[in-house]
């Protein structure tokens, strides 16, 4: 089997990139992480990713004059790692429509909140101001559009009565930890299309299910 060789992009803790590295530890992952960037030499998760034995490399934006500038640079390192596909977990850089185009399809995000749903930041503050009793988080494949693509898996918490914006986030990133692995699976996998904007898995009726959809709590 062919593992996909995959980059995580990130820009502080490093959660998802960590659920990511521990699901691909596994042999038959259909992807191994074969670098982790961040924009930011501080971010805390470069040093668990150091640890693992995983490339690293950090592209400061702070120093590039424009978004091209900083993505040819970040262009280079992919191809010297011979990158396939693209996670951005927690990567607070918008990327040119010109790189979101050149990785069509073979770029993924998280974003914790039940897409189309609260795109852009604060989204727990902002579902528990409208009270909304279901939130959540999504993987979808990037476009130019902020927040917006194909969806590829999404995982619904309950939201309780005494929720805090922190209590919120936590309980939803317990579900991006699971929904995250298992939506890089199935699209370094090649089972997952995408037609009208939608999403469809081959063979979804025959006994595959690396996509789990976790009960709401
Ligand atoms: C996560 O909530 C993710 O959905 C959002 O940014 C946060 C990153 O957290 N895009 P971490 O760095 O993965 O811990």
């Amino acid at each position: 089997m062919h593992r996909k060789r995959t980059a995580i992009f990130i820009s502080g803790r490093g959660s998802n990139m960590r659920a990511l590295i521990e699901a691909a530890r596994a042999p038959d992952y259909p992807a191994m992480i074969a670098l982790v960037l961040s924009n930011r030499p501080e971010a805390e998760g470069l040093a668990f990713a150091k640890a693992e034995g995983i490339p690293t490399a950090a592209v400061d934006h702070k120093i590039y004059a424009g978004r091209d500038e900083f993505e040819k640079s970040i262009e280079v390192l992919l191809d010297l790692h011979r990158i396939e596909l693209i996670c951005l977990a927690g990567f607070m850089r918008l990327l040119t429509p010109h790189f979101v185009r050149a990785w069509a399809q073979r770029l993924i995000n998280i974003h914790p909140a039940l897409l189309p749903a609260y795109r852009g930041l604060h989204t727990h503050e902002r579902a528990l101001a409208d009270g909304v009793k279901i939130h959540g988080c999504t993987v979808h494949f990037v476009v130019p559009e902020m927040d917006e693509g194909p969806i590829i898996a999404q995982a619904a918490v309950g939201v309780h009565d005494d929720d805090t914006p922190e209590t919120l986030a936590a309980r939803v990133l317990v579900q991006e930890h699971l929904i995250y692995p298992a939506a890089l699976a199935l699209v370094a996998c090649g089972r997952l299309h995408v037609s009208d904007n939608r999403t469809h898995i081959d063979g979804a009726d025959q006994d595959f299910a690396p996509l789990q959809v976790p009960k709401i709590d």
